[in-house]
């Protein structure tokens, strides 16, 4: 796991942007891991400003996104797919059809996991997944005691959860959708990159059991420790309660300029 520790969001983002740009350059036709909630917002206003630059180009590139709430309407402001359309697919040139989500309106929602799952596996994978980390440790909405191989399915928000994505429902809990879909653990692992953003002291003790913490269903972002090639960006703040935080500093301040994210 690379953990990088950066000045704030803006730096988190470019950071972020870079690998983004750098896997389009090499691969015009990546597979894209997308991710809502505020850490990656600042991502998404980078690579606008990278595609009006003519920097990069998602015409031939792919979008499978994490999660999304069961049961809302399908024009609701905050429904995870018009969520995304908003922040990035409407603003860059990705085709029609290029950028799907999990069908938190389907009848059958088993159905629905299972054929979603299978959509990636069709698509080759996903090369490069932008992840932010709730509170409780969920990655996704892969709450605490999440299987650590779990698979795409229907999940029940903790009442931690709900609490913090009550800004997104004019701060009323009443109105947040207690069950969701989301990508399992299993899913997301088998990304060929994870790179995870996080910011704030709200965030310091999740990232203290994800990076440093022992791998457990009950801080489900810890599965990453047995990933391959994470990516974990992280604000002062964030950063809080890591031990070997000097040591990540370190390790990041003498990395060779040829070795890429
Ligand atoms: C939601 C999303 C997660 C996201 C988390 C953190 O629960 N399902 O994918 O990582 O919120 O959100 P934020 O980045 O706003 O703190």
């Amino acid at each position: 796991m690379e953990v990088v520790i950066l000045p704030g969001r803006e730096a988190i983002a470019a950071a972020a942007a870079d690998g983004i740009e750098h896997l389009l350059k090499r691969k015009p036709d990546a597979v894209l891991g997308l991710a809502t909630g505020s850490s990656p917002l600042a991502l998404y206003n980078a690579l606008v400003e990278r595609y009006q630059a003519g920097r990069i180009s998602f015409a031939q590139a792919r979008a499978f996104m994490l999660d999304e709430y069961v049961g809302l309407p399908l024009d609701h402001p905050e429904r995870y797919r018009n969520v995304i359309e908003r922040e990035i697919a409407s603003r860059v040139d990705f085709a029609a059809g290029a950028v799907q989500g999990p069908d938190g309106a389907a009848p059958d929602l088993a159905a629905a996991s299972q054929a979603y799952d299978e959509a990636i596996r069709q698509a080759g994978g996903i090369d490069l997944q932008i992840l932010g980390i709730g509170s409780d440790g969920h990655i996704a909405f892969n709450e605490p005691g999440s299987s650590l191989a779990s698979r795409t399915r229907v999940k029940t928000l903790t009442p931690q959860t709900v609490t913090d994505n009550a800004r997104f429902f004019g701060g009323d809990e009443a109105k947040v959708p207690h069950h969701v879909l989301t990508q399992g653990l299993g899913t997301i692992m088998e990304a060929r990159h994870l790179v995870l953003m996080a910011l704030g002291r709200s965030k310091a003790e999740a990232v203290h059991h994800m990076v440093e913490g022992g791998v457990s269903a009950m801080w489900p972002a810890s599965i990453l420790q047995f990933h391959p090639h994470a990516t974990v960006l992280l604000d002062d703040a964030a950063a809080l309660r890591l031990q070997l935080a000097p040591y990540y500093r370190h390790v990041y301040a003498s990395k060779p300029a040829w070795q890429n994210m």
